[in-house]
């Protein structure tokens, strides 16, 4: 890991609020309990040769280029779960820190090369401010941690000019989602200007905002908006998270693509 990482001297996850800490400690029991099976299920499609690829139906980065190029850069992976995306962007030159705050998830990445993985907080970074060139979660701690946090802490370890990349739910998805059938409906069951936490199973909850919620957020916190991709699934994709049902998909976006640069 480059020198001066280590962030001092307050206790990684000291100013969160009672109920983000009852939340994130939810969150962290879950993800514990989840991972082997998840392992199981969606491992083989976020490994091997989609590894470095976006989303539910692994969009490849090498046709949506989101990314700067990453070779020599201090890259921080949020939420990293196996550490897929980490290890292939070391495996391109990058200085790889996986962090996930689940211990069972960071178990199943530590035969990799060249990543050095970290068990915290995403809403409380143990890196010194200015640390990192690029930021990524691939449904990671972007969308399973408070965005009125991540984003502030996030922009605080980016250096001048650095990326921040992430995929993460829709507000569409959000507010179409009904948690108790676990899937998708063509009805909002919730309205749009109350989104922030969704109860996505009994015992997790994700994050996400409106769109204009984003700007304003990103916006106080120095990052400017580059790209901000939605696309439906290409035609005939497979994905091992079968409760996004093809109707529902080709209509809408499920889930979005962003990436941000700090000033
Ligand atoms: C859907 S998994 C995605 C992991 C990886 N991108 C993948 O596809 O395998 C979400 C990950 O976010 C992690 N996570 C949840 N809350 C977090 C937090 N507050 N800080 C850091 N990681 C968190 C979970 O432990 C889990 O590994």
């Amino acid at each position: 890991m480059p020198e001066g990482r280590e962030r001092t001297p307050s206790e990684p996850g000291s100013t969160l609020s009672d109920a983000t800490r009852e939340t994130t400690r939810e969150n962290r029991r879950t993800w514990d309990t989840w991972s082997d099976s998840y392992q199981r299920k969606h491992g083989g499609m976020l490994g091997g040769s989609q590894a470095e690829a976006w989303g539910l139906w692994r969009r490849p980065e090498h046709e949506l280029r989101v990314l700067d190029p990453v070779a020599g850069k201090d890259v921080l992976e949020l939420g990293c779960g196996a550490a897929h995306w980490s290890a292939s962007l070391a495996g391109r030159g990058a200085r790889v820190v996986g962090l996930d705050i689940s211990g069972a998830q960071l178990r199943h990445a530590c035969h990799r090369e060249r990543v050095a993985l970290v068990l915290a907080d995403a809403q409380a970074l143990p890196f010194a401010d200015g640390s990192f060139d690029l930021v990524l979660s691939d449904n990671g701690a972007m969308s399973w941690a408070d965005p009125y946090l991540t984003v502030p802490e996030v922009a605080r370890v980016l250096r001048p000019g650095g990326q921040l990349a992430f995929c993460a739910n829709s507000p569409f998805f959000a507010m179409c989602w009904d948690s108790r059938q676990r899937t998708l409906t063509p009805g909002l069951r919730r309205g749009y200007f109350d989104l922030h936490t969704s109860r996505v199973a009994p015992t997790a909850v994700d994050y996400v905002l409106g769109y204009g919620e984003w700007l304003r957020l990103f916006r106080s916190c120095a990052l400017v908006v580059e790209a901000l991709i939605e696309e439906p699934p290409p035609p005939g994709a497979a994905t091992s998270f079968g409760d996004r049902p093809q109707e529902w998909t080709s209509r809408w976006p499920v889930e979005a693509i962003w990436s941000a640069r700090r000033m």
